[in-house]
């Protein structure tokens, strides 16, 4: 999740790494500023502690695979099937992968050539769209956690916020690809409204709960953009983190690096033609009490020539109707099963979220145990 921003830096008398930081900031090139500057060793705000990268390497990776729903079924009177497949795979991977999901296969290829695009011109019509001001709509830098965190990633990456204190239009959004993301957007959540339908039939709940009870709308999007890594083994291209939503939905092109940390090792989510990645979020872990599960996700350096891009759609539902709480819904919670969560707003949740590095899930969620 790269949505929100902050201003402070770390120390008050601004320390030498902070300096630095700073300095790359101010560039409002991000990564690829210095990729295009032809760096080859990366600067240390990036290098990630020794302990770290040891660790790494004894890491080892399985075959295993997060499973793949073909949603076309729901045509062929294969709902149940669905509902099925889709409760398995949230109540232990926390993500699978959707194909014949309805979304145009054009429009997910529009949307990765419009990010490219963005990014790829000149950065000089780029910069006035770097900023870390949480009260604009549209937000282009390069970690929104800089100030705060120990380890920067390898990535830049352009939020949109649909619904912040005025809600997106779409002259706000650069003009190389305004149109596509406004459809996208469109296309997007009737994908989700059919997932969250899905998703209430999984807890045995009438297809509309999740949809009444405010978890539908997408609140941000998350436009990433993971340009070549001349070390990819000293940095990642986004740090291990769960997400702050009820669902998000990730379109990512073939090059591949996102990772999921299933049965204690990371998983590639290998990238499949035409499919979009489905992980679910905090929001969902919390209102299941702890029946669906949000997952630790990760994004590795890309050694790759060519940029990596992907698309994060976050389903947050009331994120801007702050005084509505959210906790385990009622009908799930009895004798033997009494809620693990309290009641929550989500705008208390984000406020810790954004105010601190981005970091495993376990850290997110504790806040809101019982
Ligand atoms: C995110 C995220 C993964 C990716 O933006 O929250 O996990 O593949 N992105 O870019
Ligand atoms: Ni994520």
């Amino acid at each position: 999740m790269v949505l929100s921003d902050d201003t402070k830096t770390s120390s008050e008398n601004g320390s030498e790494i902070d300096r630095e930081r700073k300095a790359f900031d101010d560039t409002k090139a991000g990564v690829k500023g210095l990729v295009d500057a032809g760096v080859v060793n990366i600067p240390r705000t990036f290098i990630r502690p020794p302990g770290e990268i040891a660790e790494e390497l004894t890491t080892h990776q399985g075959k295993l695979q997060v499973p793949v729903i073909d949603l076309d079924g729901i045509r062929y009177n294969k709902l149940e099937d669905i509902v099925d497949q889709v409760r398995a795979a949230s109540e232990t991977w926390g993500f699978f992968q959707v194909i014949n999901h309805g979304v145009p296969l054009h429009l997910m290829e529009e949307m990765i050539e419009g990010v490219h695009k963005f990014n790829e011109q000149d950065v000089e019509v780029k910069k006035p769209f770097y900023t870390r001001e949480p009260t604009r709509n549209v937000r282009f830098n390069s970690n929104f956690d800089l100030y705060h965190s120990r380890t920067a990633s390898w990535r830049d990456t352009l939020a949109i916020f649909t619904s912040g204190t005025k809600s997106l239009e779409p002259n706000e959004l650069p003009k190389v690809c305004r149109d596509t993301i406004m459809e996208y957007i469109k296309e997007v959540s009737k994908l989700g409204e059919t997932l969250f339908e899905i998703l209430s039939m999984a807890l045995g709940l009438k297809p509309e709960y999740l949809k009444d009870m405010g978890c539908f709308n997408i609140y941000g999007v998350a436009c990433n953009y993971y340009p070549h890594c001349p070390q990819p083994e000293l940095t990642l291209g986004a740090k291990r983190h769960s997400d702050p939503s009820f669902l998000t939905i990730l379109l990512q092109d073939q090059i591949g690096g996102l990772q999921v940390f299933y049965e204690n090792q990371w998983i590639d989510v290998n990238p499949i033609s035409g499919g979009l990645v489905v992980n679910l979020g905090d929001f969902l872990q919390v209102i299941s009490n702890d029946k669906l599960k949000s997952v630790d996700h990760r994004v590795a350096a890309n050694v790759h020539a060519t940029s990596r891009v992907s698309v994060a759609c976050f389903f947050t539902g009331h994120a801007t109707e702050t005084q509505k709480p959210f906790g385990p819904i009622k009908e799930l919670i009895s004798e033997e099963n009494r809620p693990v969560y309290r009641e929550f707003l989500v705008g208390e949740y984000f406020s810790k979220y954004f105010s601190k590095e981005l970091e495993g899930k376990s850290a997110g969620l504790k806040q809101f145990e019982i």
